[in-house]
C-alpha cells in the first residue's frame, strides 16, 4: 500500500463573486470565513429563523463574517432562489454546504437533490460556469436513503456542463465527539462490538472549508470527485476512547454495544414503519447508525469492497486529538446541530 497522498495548499487566485448554499451550518460557516480569507466576494442564500423551526427571531447570520451578504429565501422554491437568492445577478460559482438536518428520506430528496438540482438550474441561468459541491465520503456505498439523494443530485451534476469539484469528506471532528462529555462524566465509552470494525480520517471544519474554498482556483480539483480526510493515520472508534482516557489520565472502560441489536431495532422499526410513517422515518436513522457503527469512512475499494486508508487523500494540519484535548480544557465547543448520528 502506499502512503495517503497529502494535499497540498495552492496559490491564489482572483478573487471571485460565491454564492453560498448553506452557509448557517457547521461546514458552511467555516466555508464561508476561508472564501472571505481569501478575499472572494461571498453571497449566502439563508433561510429565516422562523423558516427553520418556527421562533421568531434575528436573521441568522450569526457565525457569518461581517464581509458575507446575507440573503435571506425559502431554497426548496426555484422562484425565491432567482428572485431572492441569484436577483439576476452576476456570480462566477455556486458552492453548497446545504445538506438535510435530518436525513430522512422526504427531506433528503427535498434539500440533498431537488434543492440542489433547482440551485443548479438557477445558476445556469446566472451564467454561473462553477459548482463546488460539498457531499460525503459515504455516498460511494449508497445504502441510505440521504445518500442516494445526494448520488443523484451529484450524476447530474457531472452532466451539467458546469466546472464541477464534488468534495466527498470523511467524518467531521462533531460526529466524533458525543461521548466526550459522558466519558468526562465517568461513564464508560461505548463501541460497536470490538470498536475497531470501523475506521475514519477525522477532518476539521477548518481544513475542509480551506479545501472546499481552494477548489475554486486549483485546476487539478476541476471536474472530479474528491474523496478527502484529515491529517495523520485513520483511527477506530477504540482508538479514540483509548485517547479520551489518556487524556483525562484514566484507565480505559468501554461498553460493548452489539450490531445484532442495532439489526434488531432496524428490523423492528421497520416492520412497524409499514404501518406507521413516524416509525419508517424512525427506522431510517436506526439504518444510519447501523451504517456508521459498521462502515468506515474511508476510501472503497470497488474491486476488493475494502476500505482503503492509504488511499484516502488528507489535508489540513488538526487532528481530532489535538480536539479533544482542547474539549477538555474547555477552549472548543461543539456544533453537533440536528443530525449528531451523521
Ligand atoms: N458529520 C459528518 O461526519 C459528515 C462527514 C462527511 C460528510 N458529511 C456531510 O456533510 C453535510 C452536513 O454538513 P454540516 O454538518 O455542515 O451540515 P449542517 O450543520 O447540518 O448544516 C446544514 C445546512 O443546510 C441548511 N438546510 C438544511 N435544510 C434546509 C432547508 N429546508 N432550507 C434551507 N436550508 C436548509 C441548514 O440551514 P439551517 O441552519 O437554516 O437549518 C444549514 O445551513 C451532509 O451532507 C453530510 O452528509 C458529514
Amino acid at each position: 500500500m502506499s502512503a495517503a497522498t497529502i494535499v497540498t495548499p495552492l496559490s491564489q487566485g482572483q478573487p471571485k463573486r460565491v454564492m453560498l448554499l448553506g452557509g448557517t451550518g457547521t461546514i458552511g460557516r467555516a466555508t464561508a470565513r476561508a472564501l472571505v480569507r481569501r478575499g472572494h466576494e461571498v453571497v449566502c442564500f439563508v433561510r429565516g429563523r422562523a423558516d427553520r423551526d418556527g421562533t421568531p427571531g434575528p436573521s441568522q447570520s450569526a457565525g457569518l463574517p461581517a464581509e458575507v451578504i446575507v440573503r435571506h429565501g425559502d431554497v426548496t422554491d426555484p422562484q425565491s432562489l432567482a428572485r431572492d437568492g441569484f436577483r439576476g445577478e452576476r456570480f462566477d460559482a455556486l458552492a453548497s454546504c446545504l445538506a438535510s438536518r435530518t436525513g430522512v428520506p422526504k427531506d433528503a430528496w427535498a434539500i440533498d437533490h431537488q434543492a440542489h438540482m433547482d440551485a443548479l438550474q438557477a445558476a445556469r441561468a446566472a451564467d454561473v460556469g462553477q459548482m463546488v459541491l460539498l457531499s460525503a465520503i459515504c455516498v460511494q456505498k449508497p445504502l441510505l436513503a440521504f445518500q442516494q439523494a445526494k448520488l443523484a443530485f451529484e450524476t447530474k451534476l457531472v452532466a451539467s456542463g458546469l466546472t464541477y469539484s464534488i468534495v466527498r469528506p470523511t467524518a467531521f471532528f462533531k460526529s466524533l465527539s458525543g461521548q466526550v462529555d459522558r466519558v468526562k462524566a465517568g461513564k464508560p465509552f461505548l463501541i460497536f462490538g470490538d470498536g475497531a470494525i470501523t475506521s475514519c480520517k477525522p477532518i476539521s471544519d477548518h481544513d475542509l472549508a480551506d479545501y472546499l474554498a481552494d477548489c475554486l482556483d486549483d485546476a487539478r480539483r476541476r471536474n472530479r470527485v474528491l474523496p478527502i480526510g484529515g491529517p495523520g493515520d485513520a483511527i477506530t472508534p477504540r482508538e479514540q476512547g483509548e485517547h479520551l482516557f489518556k487524556l483525562l489520565g484514566r484507565k480505559a472502560r468501554f461498553s460493548r454495544v452489539p450490531v445484532r441489536l442495532l439489526d434488531a431495532i432496524v428490523l423492528g422499526l421497520g416492520t412497524l414503519g409499514r404501518f406507521a410513517p413516524s416509525l419508517a422515518e424512525k427506522a431510517e436513522l436506526a439504518r444510519i447508525g447501523r451504517y456508521y457503527a459498521t462502515e468506515s469512512m474511508l476510501v472503497l475499494d470497488p474491486v476488493t469492497g475494502v476500505y482503503d486508508a492509504a488511499a484516502t487523500p488528507s489535508t489540513g494540519t488538526e487532528t481530532l486529538f489535538d480536539f479533544y484535548e482542547r474539549l477538555l480544557a474547555g477552549e472548543a465547543s461543539v456544533d453537533r446541530g440536528d443530525h449528531a448520528v451523521f
